[in-house]
Formats: C-alpha cells, structure tokens, sequence
C-alpha cells in the first residue's frame, strides 16, 4: 500500500479559494489541496469516494475535477445545499438564464431606488425584526420570491447559494461566528447591491468551473447522519476522505440558522443529530464517551462501505470535552482495529501558534490536528 511520504501538505501560502471553493462561509473546511492531492494519488477516474461529513463539498468538488464519482453525507441541510451548487456544472443555457436573473434584479434595484419600492410579503421568520432592518428583510425577501419562481432546479439552488452568502453581511448579526446584534445601518438597496456582486462572482466561477468539470462522473448529497449509512451498499467505495467536527469546537447547525431560516431548511435535524458539537459537550455537558460513542458508531459504517484494502483518510483535530483532552491519534487508533480498519499512517500538526496544517480556522495550544491514513482489512 503507498503511503504518504512523498505528498506535501504544507499549503501555507496556496490558493484554496479558486474555482467554486470560495462560494460561502462554511467553518472548518478543508483546503482543496489535501483531497485534490489524496484523490490523484489514491483513486483512478471512474471510482467513487464518499465523504461522510461532506459539510461544504470541498471532496465532492476536487473528484468531480477528477473524474472520481462522489458520495457526500452531512446532517446540515445546508451543507449539503452548498455541496451540490459547488459541484453542480451548469450549462451554457442555464448561465445565461442566471445572467437575466441578474439584469432583472438589477433593474428593480434601480426602481426601488427611486422610491417606487414593492410591497413583497415577508416570509415569518423568529427574532425576524431584531435581527433584520425592515429595508433589508423587504429586499431579501423580494431576491427570494424571484429564486423561488424559478423552475430549473440547478439555477433556483445557485442563487439560493448567493442569497445565503449575503445573510450574515446584510443581517444585524455582527458576524459568522458571533451571535451579538449590532447596528449596521444598512442603506436602502444594499441588500440588492451585494446580492448582485457576490453573484456575479459566483456566476463567473461556476462557469469556470463548468468548464474543468469531468463529464458522465456522478456527484450524489444525503442530508443524512453518518452514524447510520445502511442506504447505502456494503463494500460499494473504493476511498473515503472526510474529516468529522473537532468535538467541542462548534456548532455547525447554529451558525448557519438565519440563513435556513430565509431558505426554508430544516434547523432541527442538525440541532439533535450533529455529533461532536459544543451544545452537547459545553451547554449539555455529556460525558466524553458520548463523543467515542459516536465516533465508533461512523467509523464502523465507514468500514462497512469501503471495499476490502482500500483507504480512508481522516482529519481530525483533538479535543477538551470536561477538562479531559482527548488525543484524537490514539482515539483512533483504538478504536480502527474494533471495525475493521488498520492504521497505516498518522501526520499530526501542533496547533498553537500558526503551525496549522490542515484547517486553518483551528489553533488552539495543546491540542494536534491529525491527518490519519486508515486501511479496510481484507476479510
Ligand atoms: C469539519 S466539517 C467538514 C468540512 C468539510 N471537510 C469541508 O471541506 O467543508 C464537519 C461536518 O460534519 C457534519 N456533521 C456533524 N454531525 C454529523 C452527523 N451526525 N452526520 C453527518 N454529518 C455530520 C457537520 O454538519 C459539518 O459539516
């Protein structure tokens, strides 16, 4: 079996936001280098590799470059919304439609302006006026009446995706990450402005995108819960590259809840099934094991739908759940052998101070990333 000596993944100073990988905050991704390098390495075009927590689909992207068929599983409905956009080519056809989209938002920016702004029905939304200026929520929900008219499913997801991307700037939520209300003073037609702006850029990636992107090769999402894949076949991938939550670290469902909420997705499924997230380790405190627990649980499907000697690979940071750190090296390790998977190889990065390797969101004193290069056995 190869091994991992003679791939760098050092990608201090590298582009990671070319192509569609730039499309929306999404915390903790990876940077498209490590599955890009991975999938040349150990997949041939016409595979399929899954990635269990596919969270904003940077795998699913690198193997539909590829020509690697894709799998991607997340419990976020809008992770799994994001997935597909980025690595959803459009056709000559469905851009231009996009354009006009565009060009017809921008004229009814230039009416509003001139005072003659609609009266649009505003969706019912929790905290709606105390996290939203009355003209920004008119405008959003004016932008998602006109996404939501639209047929074509691959273009009403796309500008469901820039709609999304602007939520936090727009809203008075301070930012991705933090929770306070602050006075943004929004001016009239911002909304507009910045929705067109981050589209147009969206639309000149997905286009180059569109362009790279293999034919006939395959890219399937599930909003599912990958402690429980039994949709999907036995021994059916021939590689897995995921990387599960850092335990403790966030909460993926929260972060993105305004802007479920504007796009009519699920919050709850996320909320009560994400694993490894702060609302259970921080506000409900569960014990740690849950964390193993849990981990056994996904490991153990992992195993079941690799092909016999096939690799997975694992980027997982370390984790204090109750003042115990959990070293995420030899949590693994331990835990491999019990589902069928042998450990091959470990690349660990400290990450205090700037020495990060795989995410560069994480730094935390005390605590290793890890790169882990697990094998199914043969039996
Ligand atoms: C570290 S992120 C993955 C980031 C991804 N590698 C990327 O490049 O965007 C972990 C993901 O696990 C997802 N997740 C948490 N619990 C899950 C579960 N039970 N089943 C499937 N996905 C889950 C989260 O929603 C999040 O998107």
């Amino acid at each position: 079996m190869r091994n991992l000596k003679d791939i760098s993944f050092d990608f201090n100073g590298e582009d990671t936001s070319y192509l569609t990988h730039s499309f929306h905050p999404y915390p903790a991704k990876f940077p498209p280098q490590l599955p890009r390098h991975l999938l040349a390495k150990f997949a041939k075009p016409g595979e399929t590799v899954l990635d269990p927590f596919c969270g904003s689909g940077t795998t699913l992207v690198e193997a539909r470059l590829q020509g690697v068929h894709s799998v991607g599983i997340d419990i976020n409905g809008l992770a799994c919304l994001l997935s597909k956009v980025k690595s959803t080519p459009l056709s000559q056809k469905e851009l231009q439609t996009i354009t006009q989209t565009f060009q017809a938002i921008e004229e009814e920016s230039l009416l509003w302006q001139m005072g003659r702004r609609r009266k649009i029905q505003i969706p019912q939304i929790e905290g709606l006026a105390h996290w939203f200026q009355s003209n920004v929520a008119e405008e959003l929900a004016f932008v998602r009446q006109v996404i939501l008219q639209i047929d074509d499913d691959d273009i009403r997801d796309f500008l469901k995706i820039v709609l999304s991307a602007i939520i936090v700037r727009v809203s008075n939520q301070e930012s991705d990450t933090r929770f306070a209300a602050i006075n943004k003073n929004i001016p009239d037609c911002f909304t507009f402005k910045a929705f067109l702006e981050r589209g147009r850029d969206f639309l000149a990636r997905i286009k180059e995108f569109s362009e790279l992107a293999k034919k006939n090769v395959t890219t399937r999402i599930y909003n599912a819960d990958a402690r429980d894949l039994s949709f999907l076949d036995s021994a059916s991938f021939d590689l897995i590259i995921t990387s599960p939550p850092y335990a403790n670290t966030y909460d993926y469902y929260l972060y993105h809840k305004f802007r479920k909420r504007w796009l009519d997705i699920d919050v709850e499924f996320a909320q009560y099934n994400e694993i490894g997230s702060r609302r259970e380790f921080s506000s409900l405190k569960k014990h740690p094991d849950k964390w193993i627990a849990d981990l056994h649980k996904c490991l153990g499907e992992m195993a079941r739908v690799l092909k016999p000697c096939k690799p997975a690979f694992i980027v997982i940071g370390d984790s204090v759940i109750q003042k115990k750190h959990l070293r995420m090296n030899a949590v693994i390790a331990d835990l491999a052998p019990q589902v069928g998977f042998q450990v091959r190889d470990v690349i660990s990065s400290d990450l205090s101070g700037h020495s990060k390797l795989f995410n560069p969101a994480f730094t935390q004193r005390g605590k290793k990333e890890h790169l882990i290069f697990l094998e199914k056995s043969n039996d």
